[in-house]
């Protein structure tokens, strides 16, 4: 038998799945890290942690299955997107990435814009400069840390981080350098002239793949470290979203998912570049070489639920751990015994300032009608509800795009919950399917590999081979319209709260 490895740097932990070649999972180890907040709306994390989870994970999973590594054909990396990775010539971390919820760089993108002029970036890149993105992070660091700067030789993604410390090589590939500000995006390519226009040295940017392709093979340092066996090939990979679209089988046009994982998005296939002049939704190159993707970012989705768990309910903690349950069942259980609409209590999920549509790295979360009458229940609701509706407004973006489709796939975190998916189902009023592989963008780490290592022909038949759907939770009339109600309040309230975020953030 054949094997491929699937490895998913998120934000919360790194999990590797060992798959069969029908996706079928073998074993699977998930290490946690933490995430830094030196500053209110920074986040950073240390790449070495990520280096430690991944190689820990793989050795785990290799022994666990008790596999013959020989047997891996190949390994596949999907990752958090956007994080600046930097390194001095001898490839040493020189300082704590700044990832992709981190919204620092407000300046350095109205730099950007003003340099290159908003339309002929978003003509090159598919997409405004976004303080998420890696490009202000680069010129922050330069204007910030100019002595640091000056040791900088190499720039990667998150991802591409663990795959240089496994093969030696500096690379990355389609879908992730997308969400850099720097990629030709309908080219394919690094864009030599926002490159020059911001001064930034082509050599330190790795070289591009796609992401189905090698990008290099493990060397006998990385062989000792993890159990695989060296010259073992390493596919280009893909940002966590695109890899979840590859293991969810949305890889063809009129599909489409959600996941609710730290980040909330909403993802949909498309053959030929599409954009929205507002940038409220990213256009990125899919993993599938030739074709696009256009999605959402809502920057605290799972992140809101988890924060209420890590600051109230320490009670549900407490005892998951006594019945050998997650919190989380614990806390649907709860957010269940609230009415929809949480007796009237919204929550705006922007703990981190917000990405899709709003673009405003200000905006901040909010209770709004919180009354003496609540309870814990009614507030742990509206967090779900809150989010639910963030992804609801950026549907709607995506149906004005004409790219929505019929029926929505849903994974990551969230789509674990039968509660969360009617929820959606109700709100976003269609049809919500999940597929029967739970492992998205590992099962989609893991088909690159198999189609780098040439074990499946192409992306779109390897997912036909191995991805199989489960029937669907349809909406409920009553219910989508008592949702309605509550979220058009919702959508009233940033406008409303606009200036507020503003001279809050200037304090
Ligand atoms: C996408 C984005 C997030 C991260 C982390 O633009 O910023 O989805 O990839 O999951």
């Amino acid at each position: 038998m054949e094997y491929l490895l699937g490895v998913d740097l998120g934000t919360s932990g790194t999990k590797t799945v060992l798959f069969d070649v029908n996706g079928q999972a073998i074993a699977s180890e998930t290490i946690e890290y933490p995430l830094h907040q030196p500053q209110n709306g920074w986040a950073e994390q240390a790449p070495e942690d990520w280096w430690d989870a991944a190689r820990n994970t793989i050795r785990s999973v290799i022994e666990q299955s008790g596999v013959d590594a020989a047997d891996i054909k190949g390994l596949g990396i999907s990752g958090q997107m956007h994080g600046l990775v930097l390194l001095d010539a001898d490839g040493n971390v020189l300082r704590e990435a700044i990832l992709w919820c981190d919204g620092r760089t407000q300046d350095e993108c109205d730099e950007i814009t003003n340099t290159i002029g908003r339309d002929r970036l978003i003509q090159i890149t598919a997409n405004p400069a976004l303080t998420g993105f890696t490009a202000g992070k680069i010129l922050w660091v330069r204007k910030h840390e100019p002595e640091l700067w000056a040791k900088v030789r190499h720039i990667l993604l998150p991802k591409d981080y663990v795959r240089f410390k496994l093969t030696g090589e500096y690379a990355s590939e389609m879908s992730d350098a997308s969400g850099t500000n720097l990629l030709d995006v309908p080219n394919r390519c690094w864009s030599k002239e926002i490159l020059d226009a911001l001064n930034i040295d082509d050599n330190l940017m790795p070289r591009l793949t796609e992401s189905s392709d090698v990008a290099g093979y493990i060397t006998s340092e990385a062989a000792q470290v993890t159990g695989l066996v060296p010259g073992t090939p390493v596919a280009g990979g893909a940002g966590d979203n695109a890899a979840a679209a590859v293991g969810t089988g949305v890889v063809v046009e009129g599909k489409a998912f959600t996941t609710i994982g730290t980040s909330g998005v909403v993802f949909a296939h498309s053959d030929k570049v599409q954009i929205d002049p507002q940038g409220r939704v990213h256009t990125f190159c899919a993993a599938v070489p030739g074709a696009y993707t256009v999605m959402s970012c809502t920057l605290a989705a799972g992140l809101s639920l988890k924060w209420y768990r890590d600051t109230f309910c320490q009670a549900e903690i407490d005892a998951a751990k006594e019945m050998d349950t997650d919190p989380y069942i614990l806390m649907n259980q709860q957010a269940e015994k609230s009415p929809i609409g949480a007796n009237r209590l919204i929550f705006l999920p922007y703990l981190m300032g917000e990405r899709s549509p709003l673009l405003d790295s200000n905006a901040r979360g909010a209770f709004i009608g919180l009354s003496a009458i609540h309870t814990r229940k009614d507030l742990l609701r509206a967090v779900m509800e809150g989010v639910t509706y963030s992804q609801r407004q950026n549907l709607d973006v995506l149906r004005q795009m004409h790219v929505a489709p019929e029926t929505m796939l849903a994974c990551g975190g969230g789509a674990k919950s039968p509660f969360w998916r009617k929820m959606m189902a109700d709100v976003f009023n269609m049809p919500v399917k999940t597929v029967k592989n739970t492992e998205g963008p590992a099962l989609g780490a893991a088909i690159l590999a198999g189609v780098a290592a040439g074990i499946y022909k192409d992306i779109p038949s390897a997912c036909a081979q191995v991805i199989r759907e489960n029937e669907p939770l349809t909406p409920g009339a009553a219910e989508h319209n008592a949702y309605e109600r509550v979220y058009s309040v919702y959508e009233s309230l940033y406008p409303a709260l606009k200036g507020a975020y503003s001279e809050l953030a200037q304090l």
